[in-house]
């Protein structure tokens, strides 16, 4: 048995910022960012009760009605982020305890951007060893509070929501998936964000915020995610044009572009959403997904592609036939 996505769901925080919004903070403008990325604007929580835990039970919510699944129906709650509001309790189990999904194993992942394709990779081996029959798995950010607001080249790129979905064990769904990592690249991209209470340790309690080598992430990504799908491909013997629908992490439109031109593709197998909400991290990903189902674009049969890389350096790919 494998997983197969039987409802999406979503949640951005009400406040949209445009590109001109953020010229008012900073020396930037909407050409720069808008020329180098695609994005015109991105939701950020502005208010108290906008959080992690609110956006990710308002997405898993939203999926579970979708799914026709009421919440004690639910076995396993994976939540990938890297955004918690919380140490512990495991933005899972919070979740779990909010939506009332008292039978759920519930655990947190962190893998960044990648972070929804583990989680659904994690998911469906749970179904292929028997464990579980259905899950949800949300992915979801609040990145405003950890990106550094004084670095132009960063904080611009990144918007704040969550994104779910509910899969059930059925004999049709994903065919193939791959997932991988590269520690020693981790560098590049990276938040340490933790002071330390220990009193035998003379320590920097120096809060960081978030840290990123643009150009060479943006290398990574173009050459990683690439490959990945490439490689994904070949294991299942499709060619790319035999795919419907390519639904990669929206960081950045050119990436998008670039990868669409390696494959030689015709950008419009590869929706987007990257101008309204920016880079959404974890969220990215299952956004776009329950944008397009709920636009209707998706037929049952479609073959969809979902791929994506982020910090870690994590990269992963799922084929799946809606
Ligand atoms: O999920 C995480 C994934 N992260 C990514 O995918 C990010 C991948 N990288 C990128 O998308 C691009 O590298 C960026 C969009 C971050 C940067 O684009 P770039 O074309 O690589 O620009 P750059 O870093 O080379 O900067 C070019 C210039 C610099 O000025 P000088 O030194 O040439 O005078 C920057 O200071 O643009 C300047 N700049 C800005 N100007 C206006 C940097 N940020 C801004 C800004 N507004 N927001």
């Amino acid at each position: 048995m494998r997983a197969k996505i039987i409802g999406t769901g979503s949640c951005l925080p009400q406040k949209a910022v445009t590109n001109d919004d953020l010229s008012t903070l900073m020396e930037t403008s909407d050409e720069w960012i808008k020329s180098r990325t695609g994005i015109s604007a991105r939701h950020l929580v502005s208010s108290e009760t906008e959080t992690t835990l609110s956006m990710a039970v308002n997405a898993g919510k939203s999926a579970l009605a979708d799914a026709g699944l009421l919440p004690e129906d639910i076995e396993l709650i994976i939540v990938a982020t890297v955004s918690s509001d919380f140490i512990t309790p495991s933005t899972a189990c919070m979740v779990q305890k909010e939506l009332g999904a008292v039978h759920a194993a519930a655990f947190d992942m962190n893998a960044a951007c990648s972070g929804f394709l583990f989680a659904l990779n994690t998911a469906d081996a749970y179904f292929q060893a028997g464990i579980y029959q259905n899950a949800l798995i949300i992915g979801v950010e609040t990145l405003s509070k950890i990106v550094d607001w004084k670095d132009r080249s960063t904080c611009v790129l990144f918007g704040d929501g969550a994104g779910a979905a509910v899969l059930r064990a059925d004999s049709e769904g994903i065919i193939a998936s791959l997932q991988g990592s590269n520690g020693a690249g981790g560098h590049v991209l990276m938040c340490k964000n933790r002071s330390s209470n220990n009193p035998f340790v003379a320590t920097d309690t120096r809060l960081d915020y978030l840290y990123m080598d643009g150009q060479e992430v943006f290398k990574f990504a173009v050459k990683k995610e690439t490959e990945c799908i490439q490689e994904l491909l070949a294991q299942t013997g499709l060619a790319p044009s035999d795919i419907t629908w390519y639904l990669l992490h929206q960081a950045n439109q050119r990436i998008i572009n670039s990868i669409a031109r390696k494959l030689k593709l015709p950008l419009d197998k590869f929706p987007s959403n990257v101008d309204h909400c920016g880079n959404t991290s974890a969220a990215s990903i299952p956004i776009l997904l329950d944008e397009v189902h709920r636009a209707n674009t998706l037929s049952e049969g479609d073959l969809i592609l979902l791929s994506g890389f982020g910090a870690g350096l994590t990269w992963g790919a799922a084929l799946l036939r809606w």
